[in-house]
């Protein structure tokens, strides 16, 4: 079986095959790929305790199939395009040759340091090429990458190295966005004030801002590059299959954020045959994703992806509406884009600045638009598919998560039919159920029902780092023998999904994943705040807002709750960062809460969603009447 299906045909013989016999079907995608040590067992270990393995006896570094394997034939051909924040100041590009150059300069730094194999290394970074290098470098060394969002607060950022018990940090002195600089290196000091497990913190220089450095522990970048020989090979560590690749964090409905494990061996070939099918490149192709480097999208799909495809990528520094809204656009045409990648809120936030913005530009090297984050809405994918893609451009609607590795149900390019809103079929090897809550399977098509996924998948999540408990309890156990996604979708007529959007305590903020109550407890951090309920609201940029009500030790005043609400956004912006502030703040007097304590969280949503009658059945409720003094406070506030 090629790696690369090409007709709809051939996707449909390739999904059957998949079910009827996966182990085959799995090795030959998985042999496509450069194994250290071939693997004899495709599969083993069952979903009820997510004990799977893949290729488990296979030795696999990802690097060597990124980097060295395009020596061969493309060690000329860009490999990356990084384009700067400023449009007037001077990008890079990186031929093969060069960032595996660059990469085992680094990778040899960072051993010089004496960063070992299955070490964790935590990366805070603007999205500047020596993100992806270190990132790379990491996977080379065998260290274990954890890049966190360079948006995040020093408060997350040190929960997360604390999490992974990481012994180096990779940062920046600053960051720029759009007309911003941000100061990177002085959240990573404050994130370690208590630290014990990191050892030594490189620095990149981004911007002439200075920074402090302590002698004793942090390294500029291109100081610990100059320790090195320049040319000297850095050996790819040998992996076992199973081995860490890199924990990536995010938000669940409870508690603090998980940190969700890949491995080298299926994560690598999920990545490479994903990206293959649904992007459809071909040599000579420039793919773009605009996504950051710190969630999922940016690992699988700006790094792995289309550098185990042998593909040429581009890294964007910026923001879409720096210096103008046309930017995307430019730097489409710039590069001759060929597959460009983002998110609904991108698009609907462009779409609301004029259409003057993209007409100005030849955008006619585009071939197939993707989406990824959140279900997209009809009206933004027409617009995206007009405007942007001269109605000549699929647009495959990606739905996927951090947990799954790749994408797992999407067109792929423009083999597949399409239908706006819809994200349609699974990618061969992938088998999705719908169930009801009792867990029975929903035949029929045309029915809603909550997403699971019905058999193992090389890039599916093995682990939440040091806690397997709360894995299997999110993922495993409410419905033994599946992947539960915390997604509710619908199948149509035809057997195309469109996913509607998560059925627990998760909101997605402009793709943004969050979990109600982390943003409560930092809410009720502030003094004077007794108790906390967040929900997420229809919001026509962000896909969700976040509505909070908020319950004071003494109900704030009109003058005193303009304060209030501005210490317990305070409190959020420290305890996640700027990109999970609430959108509102409601004082209340209580929440609707049944007797034995629990939220109703259902009927605080639709106040949210500026519904204010019909709430149900509210019988259970401990005091009825909150629900009318919430109501009256929400007409005033929506
Ligand atoms: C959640 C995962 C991996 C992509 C980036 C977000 C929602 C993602 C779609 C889509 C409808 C989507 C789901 C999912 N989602 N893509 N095409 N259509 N919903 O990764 O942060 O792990 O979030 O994003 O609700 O569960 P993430």
């Amino acid at each position: 079986m090629p790696l690369q299906i090409e007709s709809f045909e051939a996707y449909r013989s390739a999904q059957k095959k998949s079910k009827h016999n996966p182990e085959q079907f799995w090795a030959e995608i998985a042999n496509h790929f450069d194994w250290q040590r071939p693997f004899k067992e495709v599969h083993s270990g069952k979903m009820e305790d997510a004990s799977t393995r893949w290729f488990g006896d296979g030795q696999i570094n990802i690097t060597e199939n990124a980097l060295d394997r395009n020596l061969r034939e493309r060690g000329d051909q860009i490999a990356l395009h990084w384009e700067p924040n400023d449009p007037n100041s001077e990008g890079q590009s990186f031929t093969y040759s060069e960032l595996h150059r660059t990469v085992s300069q680094f990778g040899n730094a960072m051993r010089a340091m004496g960063v070992k194999k299955g070490e964790r290394v935590v990366l805070y970074m603007p999205m500047v090429p020596e993100l992806a290098i270190a990132v790379l470098a990491c996977a080379r060394i065998g260290a274990v990458h954890s890049v966190v969002f360079a948006g995040f607060s020093a408060q997350a950022l040190s929960d997360r190295i604390e999490d992974a018990q990481a012994s180096m940090v990779i940062t920046a002195n600053a960051g720029r966005r759009g007309a911003k600089t941000i100061p990177l290196k002085a959240t990573v000091d404050e994130a370690l004030k208590e630290n014990q497990s990191v050892q030594n913190v490189i620095v990149k220089s981004v911007t002439s801002d200075p920074c402090f450095m302590d002698t004793s522990r942090d390294v500029w970048w291109k100081d610990a590059m100059l320790s090195t020989e320049p040319l000297a090979p850095c050996s790819a560590e040998i992996m076992d299959a199973e081995d860490m690749l890199f924990i990536l964090y995010t938000s669940g409905s409870t508690g603090k954020p998980k940190g969700v494990v890949h491995t080298h061996g299926g994560y690598t070939v999920y990545a490479g045959y994903s990206f293959a099918n649904v992007f459809q490149c071909q040599p000579g192709d420039v793919y773009w994703c605009s996504a950051d480097i710190g969630w999922i999208t940016g690992h699988t799909y700006i790094v792995y992806g289309p550098l185990l495809q042998g593909g040429t990528t581009i890294m964007f520094e910026g923001i879409p509406t720096f210096p103008d809204p046309g930017r995307y656009w430019a730097i489409c045409e710039k590069y001759k884009v060929t597959q460009f990648y983002t998110a609904p809120t991108a698009i609907r936030a462009l779409m609301a600045c004029g259409d003057e913005h993209v007409e100005r530009y030849d955008l006619s090297s585009l071939r197939v638009l993707g989406s990824v984050g959140e279900p997209i809405n009809e009206e933004a994918w027409h617009w995206y598919h007009e405007k942007v893609g001269h109605s000549k451009c699929p647009i495959v609607d990606t739905w996927w998560q951090t947990e799954t590795g790749g994408i797992m149900i999407s067109g792929l390019g423009n083999l597949s039919p399409q239908k706006p809103a819809h994200a349609g079929y699974p990618l061969p090897g992938i088998h999705p159920v719908l169930v009801d809550p009792e867990g029975n399977t929903i035949k029929d098509n045309g029915k809603e029902g909550l997403l699971c996924i019905a058999a193992p998948w090389p890039s599916m999540i093995r682990t939440t780092y040091g806690d397997h408990e709360r894995c299997l309890n999110t993922y495993f156990r409410p419905f033994p023998g599946r992947y539960f996604t915390g997604d509710g979708a619908k199948r149509d007529e035809n057997g195309m999904y469109r996913v509607i959007g998560r059925v627990d305590d998760v909101i997605n903020v402009s793709g943004h994943r969050f979990g109600t109550a982390e943003i409560e407890s930092a809410l009720n951090q502030t003094p004077g705040v007794i108790e906390s309920a967040v929900v997420g609201y229809e919001h026509e940029i962000k896909g969700q807002g976040i509505h909070a009500y908020v319950i004071c030790e003494q109900f704030p005043s009109e003058s005193e709750s303009i304060e209030m609400a501005k210490a317990a956004e305070g409190q959020v912006i420290l305890g996640i960062g700027k990109i999970a502030r609430p959108d509102r703040i409601q004082f209340v007097a209580g929440l609707p809460k049944t007797r034995s304590g629990k939220i109703m969280r259902r009927i605080l949503r639709k106040i949210a969603s500026g519904d204010f009658d019909q709430f149900g059945d509210t019988s259970t409720l401990l005091d009825p009447s909150v629900v009318d003094e919430i109501v009256d406070k929400a007409k005033r506030l929506i």
